[in-house]
């Protein structure tokens, strides 16, 4: 039974029996911050069994593409060494929201098994949680599975709840016991029954996990009863497609035989059980579904996940001596395999194509390079692997460690973890300390935090608590001197989120300090960067804070610009567009993103109409501090991989909502007017808009209206009338320029017939050999023929010059053919002007790209006829 008829026979079955056949859900796990990616079939439901979601049905099925690589369950390591683990994998699954429960699960469970997939009974041997004597009643009693195939399995792993049988989704949320169901591929392959000492052996396999789930786990390990006992089953598709296409290996079943095919073609691999092949059969899988699922290739969370296994199928294609990119070949492979069960795969196959050949090129250079050093290395000591020399690889080379571990254990080599860790410790204190210094410029400061009002006032009564000249700290200055100041209240806005820092000044009666930026020196510090312009500034000085309100009222606008922009560009372009950096100041807001190509003009003018449209409903910005889990279960855009404290300041404005400290308009209509100026690439995967906002867009759209005016005046019609006046121009310039060939030609012409007075006679022959300006190649033969009807016996070449390159034609009438001919003629002259050519004895043509040489060769045409009439 093919891989896809197993898939379709599960949805089928449950579908007749009442469950609703749900999309499998993307990879990245909707906003929950607890998993790095979808692990199992239930984690799109996971709000459904913890009562806090709804949906239309109670129950469901799915066959949902899962990820375990990196976080609670991660595979990676073991691919390409054991039959039966994976990076990516499909798991089957049936689901119950407080509809049935434990009979149901397991009577649906056996009929599938044993009728639908026609497996022998004798073949199957289950576990049930330990204390769980519902299930095991059920499979005993009702089922009829002979005792000694039921096992009951504890809590083996030292803790409570931590047992095989006890089922959870990660250290907090829905759990419950499970009952296994197992396979026996018979005793001529190694291993026991679970439970026993050889249960790690590959004779009893598990092939489903029925999870009842019952609980809810919390951060102290604490089991809350769900609103509703529910079930959660999942059946690596995989594992059971092994069982029934009688092979032993996953590897073995049909979906993965095509890949690996394909991986051996692309690599020139002759031997189809190589372990490589394997590997890059597997990684394609994981990288190809988490591009569709919009993640790229980069340093950080899910991307480096992503970069480490689409680099690690790059190395194992290096090892198979494949040095060009290849792995973004098998694309197509696996659309014909898995395209129709996943349209969504199917639909951006050429974006993930293109994302992946981008990463091959990037590590490709490197990769070599690298190999020579690790057998550098190796060459040294062929036991252990120095952790300095794996750090290089990683830092320089861009080898990921596991990468290096792989290589490693394929060669019996010992890994110097420990080095590796210290060469990074080392290199991430340096950074610090870089860091450091940049942060507070030298600045020692143990005082008070800065109280911030900014967010409500652009002016406040406050006092100096510190005052800084060139990092060090003074009493006191006088004008004219640079220096930072410290308040105890200000309504300032410190640069960070990739908003500028405010401009304002500082005032008191003779006093006044302009202040041209504002920055953190320590975390809740804000230090006033300026220079005093009139009195004496002392620490204890009472001033008045103002901040420069024009600057920030553009400056906001441009914040909350940014926020609109971000989720129109996800609306537009797709979820995969995530925020890589931002600068936002008065002049306008720069937003770089991952996306794979060039915004169309399309794309730009839906973005700009979603923002201004937002603009327009001029609803009310809101800001509110909560904790970080609540923001998030409110749909807060988080920045994954960033850190944030347990308290967040959530942004909603018109309808994005973003975890932000910036300050921001209070009416969307408060923006005024939204234009993106500029959009282009500045990395792989990496792409970077302007855009403007208030009145510098207007001024923008002014300018450009000016622009098109002046246009249109030069060439004297209406703005509206500017393309289509242009076209007009183009044609006419077209016309005008074939026009002027064919009178040159003409002239040409003309000129040929003065020529022939300029004709030498060589023992009765006409010889002459001349440049026609301006003919093409038409003209010259028109010439040549004319010249010979005048001249009756003789022997022409002409030439002409476009473009840097030569034209020749040599023409010999009939009665002289004998002896001069035309062929030689022509490929005398065009020997000498880097060219060669030849033809019939009274016509022929060549062309040269030397004109410097062609008045000589012209003038040394006499000769060559005298010396062979
Ligand atoms: N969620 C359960 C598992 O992954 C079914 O095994």
């Amino acid at each position: 039974m093919k891989s896809s008829e197993i898939r379709e026979k599960f949805l089928k079955f449950f579908e007749s029996k009442g469950h609703s056949i749900v999309r499998s859900s993307s990879l990245i796990p909707g906003t929950d911050p607890t998993l790095l990616f979808t692990n199992s079939g239930m984690v799109q439901f996971k709000d459904v069994f913890l009562g806090q979601d709804q949906r239309s049905y109670t129950r469901a099925t799915t066959a949902q593409r899962c990820v375990r690589a990196g976080g609670k369950h991660n595979d990676l390591e073991n691919v390409g060494y054991t039959a039966r683990h994976h990076t990516f994998f499909e798991m089957l699954g049936n689901f119950s929201f407080g509809d049935y429960f434990k009979r149901d699960a397991i009577h649906y469970a056996w009929e599938l098994l044993t009728v639908v997939y026609g497996l022998p009974k004798d073949k199957l041997t289950i576990t049930v949680y330990q204390t769980d004597e519902e299930a095991y009643g059920i499979w005993l009693n009702e089922i009829g599975v002979p005792a000694e195939r039921i096992i009951r399995i504890g809590d083996n792993k030292g803790a409570p709840y931590a047992s095989d049988n006890f089922w959870q989704m990660a250290d907090t949320g829905p759990c419950g016991p499970c009952s296994e169901i197992f396979y026996d591929h018979g005793p001529e392959i190694w291993g026991g029954p679970p439970g026993s000492e050889q249960e790690d052996g590959d004779r009893f396999i598990e092939i489903w996990n029925l999870v009842f789930m019952q609980y809810n786990k919390d951060e102290q390990g604490v089991l809350h009863p769900l609103p509703k006992p529910c079930v959660d089953t999942g059946m690596g598709l995989e594992r059971l497609a092994a069982v029934l296409q009688h092979v032993h290996s996953n590897y073995e079943i049909d979906a993965f035989q095509a890949l690996i095919k394909a991986a051996a073609r692309e690599t020139a691999c002759s031997d189809l059980d190589h372990n490589s092949l394997k590997v890059i059969a597997d990684h394609i899988r994981c990288a190809a579904f988490l591009i569709v699922d919009g993640i790229i290739p980069g340093n950080e969370g899910r991307g480096y996940v992503l970069r480490r296994i689409t680099r690690r199928a790059l190395r194992h294609g290096h090892k198979l001596g494949q040095t060009k990119p290849f792995f973004y070949k098998l694309v197509a492979d696996l659309v014909g395999e898995m395209g129709v069960a996943y349209p969504e795969l199917a639909q951006v196959a050429e974006r993930v194509a293109q994302v992946l050949q981008q990463e091959e090129e990037r590590f490709g250079e490197t990769l070599e390079h690298g190999m020579k050093i690790l057998e550098a290395a190796l060459a040294k000591d062929s036991q252990r692997l120095d952790g300095r020399t794996a750090f290089t690889l990683y830092d320089t080379y861009g080898f990921p460690l596991d990468l290096t571990a792989d290589i490693c254990r394929e060669r019996n080599v010992e890994l110097d973890q420990a080095g590796f860790d210290t060469a990074m410790e080392h290199q991430k204190q340096t950074a610090r300390a870089a860091g450091k210094f940049k942060m507070s410029a030298g600045i020692e400061y143990s005082g008070a935090k800065t109280n911030f009002v900014g967010y409500e006032k652009l002016a406040q009564a406050s006092k100096v608590i510190a005052l800084y000249v060139d990092g060090s700290p003074v009493q006191q200055i006088s004008a004219g001197q640079s220096a930072l100041v410290v308040l105890d209240t200000t309504p300032f806005y410190a640069e960070s989120g990739g908003q500028c820092g405010d401009r304002g000044g500082l005032s008191a009666p003779g006093i006044s300090f302009e202040v041209s930026d504002t920055t953190k020196i320590q975390p809740d510090v804000f230090g006033h960067h300026g220079e005093l312009v009139t009195g004496t500034l002392a620490v204890g000085q009472s001033v008045e804070a103002h901040v420069a309100e024009a600057v920030r009222a553009q400056t906001v606008r441009n914040h909350s610009a940014t926020h609109l922009m971000h989720k129109a560009l996800r609306e537009v372009l797709g979820a995969h567009v995530a925020q890589k950096g931002s600068l936002v100041d008065a002049d306008k807001t720069r937003f770089d993103f991952s996306h794979n190509a060039a915004m169309t003009f399309d794309e730009i003018r839906q973005v700009e109409e979603i923002v201004n449209c937002e603009i327009l409903t001029n609803s009310a910005a809101q800001a509110q501090v909560m904790a970080f889990d609540d923001a998030v279960k409110h749909g807060a855009m988080a920045l994954f991989g960033e850190k944030y404290g347990d308290e967040v300041r959530v942004l909603d404005i018109g309808s994005s909502r973003e975890l932000c400290g910036g300050t921001h308009v209070k009416r969307t209509g408060d923006i005024g007017f939204f234009k993106i100026v500029s959009e282009g690439g500045i990395a792989a995967g990496i792409r970077r808009v302007e855009a403007v906002t208030g009145e510098v867009a207007v001024h923008l759209v002014q300018n450009l209206t000016a622009r098109l005016g002046e246009a249109a005046a030069l060439l004297k019609t209406q703005p509206d009338d500017l393309l289509h006046r242009i076209v007009l121009v183009q044609e006419q310039v077209k016309s005008l320029e074939k026009e002027m060939t064919q009178l040159k030609s003409k002239l040409a012409a003309n000129q040929g017939n003065e020529l022939a007075s300029q004709a030498v006679d060589i023992k009765g022959i006409k010889v002459l050999a001349v440049v026609l300006e301006g003919a093409d190649a038409n003209t010259l033969r028109e010439v040549t023929e004319k010249l010979k009807n005048s001249l009756k016996t003789a022997a022409i070449v002409l030439a002409s010059v476009q473009d840097g390159k030569v034209s020749l034609v040599a023409g010999v009438t009939a009665d002289t053919t004998a002896r001069v001919k035309a062929g030689d003629l022509v490929n005398f002259v065009a020997l000498q002007v880097g060219g060669k050519g030849g033809g019939r004895p009274d016509m022929a043509q060549a062309g040269g790209t030397n004109p410097a040489g062609l008045a000589q060769a012209l003038a040394g045409v006499a000769a060559w006829v005298t010396e062979r009439a």
